[in-house]
């Protein structure tokens, strides 16, 4: 058995939930009318009620007890100074450091990393300023209207989830595109309709070695050169972010349009850097530094705030309650804010791919669940697929509620409808409805003896199902920012209470070598070898059939 089950906080915690279990969060709300009060956290314009939980005061203490006895407090002191917590790759994990807005220098290696933060910020806002105002236009000189970034993972859905979340602050005719997948039909059905006289490529990778990316780029390269007929176009159009800099100069993009930066950025944490260059073209770069300004003042929150009144603390936590102690395995993200309709794509790949580990930093396997899966969509759209499981299935599903309390775009009632929805939902999961309400509903409907006895079952509500709500004044960049920063945060308090390194990812790498051998079998038509029987199967089918 390891450390973490048999510790004292945890073995604490495993006796306390045999206590919780059976009851109804209705009876805590009847017994403590202080509940909202005390479950409830008011940070700069967020609001965060837990109150919807299955706690009491005594989980919060033991929760915030195995916190301690982790270490949390050192391990994020650890994160903030630059120590090489990353320890499977022997990095720092600083995108704290991208959004540092204080004098403070941060250190890696023993070199300040903030010069050179600085420095790639000035010259992202000084190339952004330069396209927005049309002072670097394209090859034929018209102003650029389209942005497509090419890019996949971290280099992809941060930036397309902050771009369609800051719709209403991007400068009108300047649109964003996003192209991931190596399916040609992402890349051909995004060019389509660009005018390539005008629109500017920027090529997304932390590697520049990924071969979705690299595919989509070449391809998109020579669509640029087959529209414009001259390879000079090339200057102009394209622009790169990488931390590889020899690769970009291969590939041929001037020195001019390539913002690099550095190991210590993982991908998916990587929306702060240059990465987030298609957002500084999109709502200029003051917003981007609003955003910035959002997940800085996040930072401070984590870093400073007593650990049972901080946001991303109480919501790691209340996730390993469920997820250790009442075996949830998935955890639902429902923004009821249209405009957040990527965030929970961006989350699952913040969350699995940070969380989704099953040996601890020693290398031991761990014999308790980690991470999560992330799944959501906007509301009320959920409401109407799949929030039938969370209310009746069998299956225990934590979910977090988003919503902002003005709209973006105020029409007549609409704002008043979505969140009289999303304010229903978290109460219908949390109170449910009993037998005996049910029943009398039947009865004021008419309904009576077999045909009442037969319905009834079907129209109980167990109720006690755990939520969390966000509010937020409305979505701007600054809360955005800080938004993203809560659940990167969130993140990492799991990853250290489970003992994982959470900025690693060598799961992605088998199939990426398996894919490697595999190309070269389809592009010929020898047997395939060495594959199991339904691989190579599959591989026989496609060369007979293709
Ligand atoms: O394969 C997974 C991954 O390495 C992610 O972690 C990363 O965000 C993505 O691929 C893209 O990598 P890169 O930015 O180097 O192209």
């Amino acid at each position: 058995m390891s450390k973490l089950i048999n510790s004292p906080a945890w073995r604490a915690l495993s006796s306390h939930y045999e206590a919780i279990k059976p009851v109804h969060m209705r009876k805590l709300f009847q017994e403590d009318t202080k509940r909202f009060d005390k479950f409830s956290v008011q940070f700069d314009n967020l609001f965060f009620d837990f109150s919807k939980n299955r706690i009491n005061e005594e989980t919060i203490r033991l929760l915030i007890g195995l916190a301690e006895q982790a270490g949390l407090t050192a391990n994020i002191e650890a994160m903030f100074a630059g120590e090489k917590i990353n320890s499977t790759e022997r990095r720092a994990a600083l995108h704290t450091a991208l959004r540092n807005r204080s004098e403070n220098p941060v250190y890696v290696d023993g070199k300040n990393v903030m010069p050179d933060v600085r420095r790639v910020l000035e010259l992202m806002r000084r190339f952004s300023d330069a396209v927005r105002t049309g002072h670097h236009c394209g090859h034929t000189g018209k102003q650029f209207t389209d942005i497509v970034n090419i890019g996949i993972g971290g280099s992809d859905l941060g930036p397309l989830m902050v771009c369609e979340a800051l719709k209403p602050y991007a400068k009108p005719n300047l649109r964003t595109h996003f192209v991931s997948n190596v399916d040609g039909t992402h890349l051909v059905e995004t060019l389509k309709y660009l005018d390539a006289e005008t629109t500017m490529i920027i090529v997304s990778s932390k590697t520049f070695t990924t071969q979705e990316t690299l595919t989509n780029a070449h391809s998109a390269r020579a669509w640029l050169v087959g529209r414009l007929g001259d390879e000079q176009c090339v200057a102009k159009h394209f622009a790169a972010v990488s931390t590889n800099l020899e690769e970009t100069a291969k590939f041929g993009i001037n020195s001019d349009s390539v913002f690099e930066f550095w190991d210590w950025v993982g991908g998916r944490y990587s929306l702060w850097s240059a990465i987030g260059l298609p957002i500084a073209l999109f709502v200029g770069m003051d917003r981007f530094e609003e955003l910035l300004g959002g997940a800085y003042a996040m930072d401070e929150h984590f870093r400073s705030a007593a650990l049972d009144k901080n946001i991303p603390v109480l919501m790691g936590m209340l996730g390993i309650w469920y997820g250790n102690f009442f075996g949830a395995g998935s955890n639902a993200v429902f923004p009821y804010d249209q405009y957040l309709h990527r965030f929970p794509a961006y989350l699952q790949q913040l969350d699995m791919e940070s969380n989704g580990k099953g040996v601890d930093r020693d290398g031991n396997a761990v014999d308790y669940d980690t991470g999560m899966v992330v799944w959501g969509e906007p509301g009320t759209n959920g409401q109407h697929a799949f929030y039938q499981l969370i209310h009746q299935g069998t299956h225990l599903i934590p979910a977090d509620f988003l919503a902002p309390l003005h709209s973006q775009n105020p029409l007549g009632e609409h704002h008043a409808i979505l969140l009289a929805n999303c304010f229903a939902q978290t109460e219908a999961l949390m109170v449910g409805k009993t037998e005996q309400e049910a029943r009398s509903e039947l009865i004021a409907q008419g309904l009576q003896g077999e045909s009442l006895d037969v319905l009834l079952p079907h129209k109980v509500f167990q109720g006690n199902k755990p939520t969390n709500t966000l509010l937020f004044e409305r979505l701007d960049p600054h809360t955005l920012g800080m938004l993203i920063a809560l659940y990167e945060h969130k993140v990492f308090v799991q990853s250290v209470v489970w003992n994982i390194n959470p900025f690693d990812q060598w799961g992605v790498e088998l199939g990426k070598q398996l894919a490697g051998k595999i190309l070269p079998e389809l592009r010929n038509t020898t047997m395939p070898s060495l594959h199991d029987a339904s691989t190579g199967g599959l591989i026989k089918y496609y060369q007979q059939h293709r």
